[in-house]
């Protein structure tokens, strides 16, 4: 057995609970390969396991997401072999680390015109994008010149689905928390940009949308947002919660729903989507199909080593980020 490294917390709180530590790698069974990394992807689901708003059995090995060389491939696996370059964002945790062994079903092969690092950056961010505007869609679905509003359009997921929500036509008001971040923003295809911490954005939502209001709502701040989400909706409108960077959303009243449109609401998570190894390579292969035409650039803004893991948790959770981050092994 190979001795490697990863970055481990043996209790859930604040950055300092995140150790570097040695821990075995061995060969992979059934249905498993053994990955070497070159890059990690950071993610904000990584502060919620962390910091225990989604609690995990302990210790646990943080990360969800990376990109490198497969190493060794377990009895059944037939569409990953030793040498190829391969990316992933799945289940189980644990990909902030030199190599490891994992599930073959979620791991996909990197198209050589795309780098590791970018493929580190992309997986779970783009392959969210992906079902977020491909497959979680009003009644109706939507059409070229709907417009939607997505919350933290300038981070990771954020700056993805502005390029996506463009090529598709769409016109995105988008919301981030600084001027240069609602500049950067429109730069990748939002139609307007929403200064947040310095305007009422539901009430600038009515204005643009001249009082009609938006199709969907793509909402990942959470309980800071949620009730002036529901607010930008026109009626039968769909109400996407997929993240709480800024705390959980409160029991909801379904009353509201009604209340305000009839509106249909989903809390939706990627690895639903993921499920199958067939729906992974498909959205995969769509996600690939953007980043390689160039439709979508991937904005790898933050690069860290795998001890200044601390230091990448910090800058994400203080909102001093844009686009993805990664920590390079
Ligand atoms: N359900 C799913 O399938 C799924 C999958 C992937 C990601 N997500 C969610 O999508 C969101 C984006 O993920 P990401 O990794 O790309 O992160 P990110 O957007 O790069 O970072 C989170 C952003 O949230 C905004 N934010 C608003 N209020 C905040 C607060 N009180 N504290 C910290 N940040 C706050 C900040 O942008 P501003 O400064 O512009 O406000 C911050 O940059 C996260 O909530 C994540 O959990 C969900």
């Amino acid at each position: 057995m190979a001795t490697e490294t990863a970055v481990r917390i043996h209790q859930a709180g604040g950055v300092e609970q995140m150790k570097l530590e040695q821990v075995e790698v061995g060969e992979p069974g059934g249905g498993e390969i053994r990955i070497r990394h070159h890059a990690c992807g950071l993610n904000y689901i990584d502060i919620y396991h962390r910091s225990g708003v989604y609690p995990l059995q302990l210790p646990q090995t943080l990360g969800m997401e990376g990109a490198g060389v497969i190493e060794a491939v377990g009895e059944g696996v037939t569409h990953l072999r030793v040498g190829d370059r391969a990316a992933y964002a799945s289940q189980p945790i644990g990909a902030y680390c030199t190599a490891r062994v994992m599930p073959a079903r979620s791991v996909v092969r990197l198209p050589d015109e795309i780098s590791f690092e970018t493929g580190a950056a992309m997986m779970l961010k783009g392959l969210t994008a992906q079902y977020l505007l491909r497959r979680t869609l009003p009644q109706g679905g939507l059409q070229a010149g709907d417009q939607v509003l997505f919350h933290a359009a300038a981070g990771g997921v954020g700056l993805i689905a502005c390029q996506w929500a463009r090529a598709l036509g769409l016109q995105m008001i988008a919301t981030a928390g600084s001027d240069e971040k609602c500049a950067l923003v429109v730069e990748n295809g939002a139609a307007v940009a929403i200064n947040y911490r310095k305007e009422k954005f539901p009430e600038r939502v009515r204005e643009i949308t001249q009082g009609r209001g938006v199709k969907v709502v793509y909402d990942s701040v959470g309980a800071d947002t949620f009730e002036g989400s529901l607010d930008c909706l026109s009626p039968f409108g769909l109400m996407v919660s997929f993240g709480n960077a800024s705390g959980v959303v409160p029991p909801v009243n379904t009353g509201l729903l009604a209340a305000k449109g009839s509106l249909y609401l989903t809390r939706p998570t990627l690895f639903t989507h993921l499920a199958s190894r067939e729906a992974s390579q498909a959205m995969a292969d769509d996600l690939f199909a953007m980043v390689v035409s160039g439709k979508v650039k991937i904005h790898v803004s933050q690069r860290y080593a795998l001890a200044e893991v601390a230091q990448a948790h910090r800058e994400l959770e203080a909102r001093t980020t844009v686009g993805s981050g990664v920590l390079l092994v």
